[in-house]
């Protein structure tokens, strides 16, 4: 998989799969569930209480982390879970304001004490581990995923996919990429959110096979 010069994705696939309710992935019994709740006010807008019905869901369905990019949504939905699911600040571009607290998420994440009181971990785009320069090269990873490790905090990096634009360093191979994150001597992010899972497990699969991991080891996220 190479990634492509034409950043559109063709249609052919839009009717094949149609959206997944919570309940739909409750049935396929996967052994864990994440939630992720972009915007609270979104709902609320529309009279529905989504933390109402994340605390109504059966018992038995396996919701192992709820992300929100907003705090006061995590941090009243945290005190009432007692322990049920893994809260993650979902951090959007670090020059975004978060409307709770209002502050930028860059700024939030240079407090990361402050995010361990209410969360287990955060979730980032990728540039917050491995910046880029102008020139797309990638610059040293910042010390993101030590600082929050040594906290406890879990970090998740999101906005992975093979046909965006990403460093040069990579040579086009979105592979390399994931193993990036994974496969380097300094840290390893606990999990990938990315659009193409295929290629993420790929190259999660082969770090194993390079490296003798147990594939247990091997599960991220
Ligand atoms: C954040 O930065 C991006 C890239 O530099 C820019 O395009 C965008 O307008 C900025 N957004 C805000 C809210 O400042
Ligand atoms: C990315 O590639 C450039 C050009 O080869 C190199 O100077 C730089 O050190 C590389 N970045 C990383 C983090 O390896």
């Amino acid at each position: 998989s190479v990634i492509q010069t034409i950043f559109s994705r063709p249609s052919t696939f839009d009717a094949i799969m149609g959206m997944y309710t919570l309940d739909d992935m409750a049935g396929l019994h996967p052994q864990q569930i994440w939630v992720n709740v972009e915007f609270d006010g979104f709902y609320r807008d529309h009279n529905l209480d989504i933390e109402d019905y994340l605390l109504k869901l059966p018992k038995d369905y396996p919701i192992a982390y709820i992300s929100s990019p907003d705090i006061s949504f995590l941090k009243s939905i945290g005190g009432k879970l007692k322990g049920r699911a893994k809260l993650i600040l979902r951090c959007l571009a670090d020059n975004v304001t978060e409307t709770s607290v209002k502050k930028s998420y860059g700024e939030i994440l240079k407090d990361l004490k402050s995010v361990k009181a209410f969360a287990s971990g955060i979730m980032v785009p990728r540039n917050y581990v491995w910046p880029v320069n102008n020139n797309l090269y990638l610059l040293p990873p910042t010390s993101l995923v030590k600082d929050a490790h040594a906290l406890g905090l879990e970090v998740h990096v999101g906005s992975f996919a093979n046909d965006i634009l990403t460093s040069y360093n990579y040579s086009y191979d979105p592979a390399a990429e994931y193993l990036q994150f994974i496969n380097n001597p300094d840290f390893t992010v606990d999990g990938l959110m990315t659009d193409f899972p295929p290629t993420a497990s790929g190259a999660v699969g082969k770090h194993c096979e390079l490296f003798h991991v147990e594939k247990a080891k091997c599960i991220f996220g």
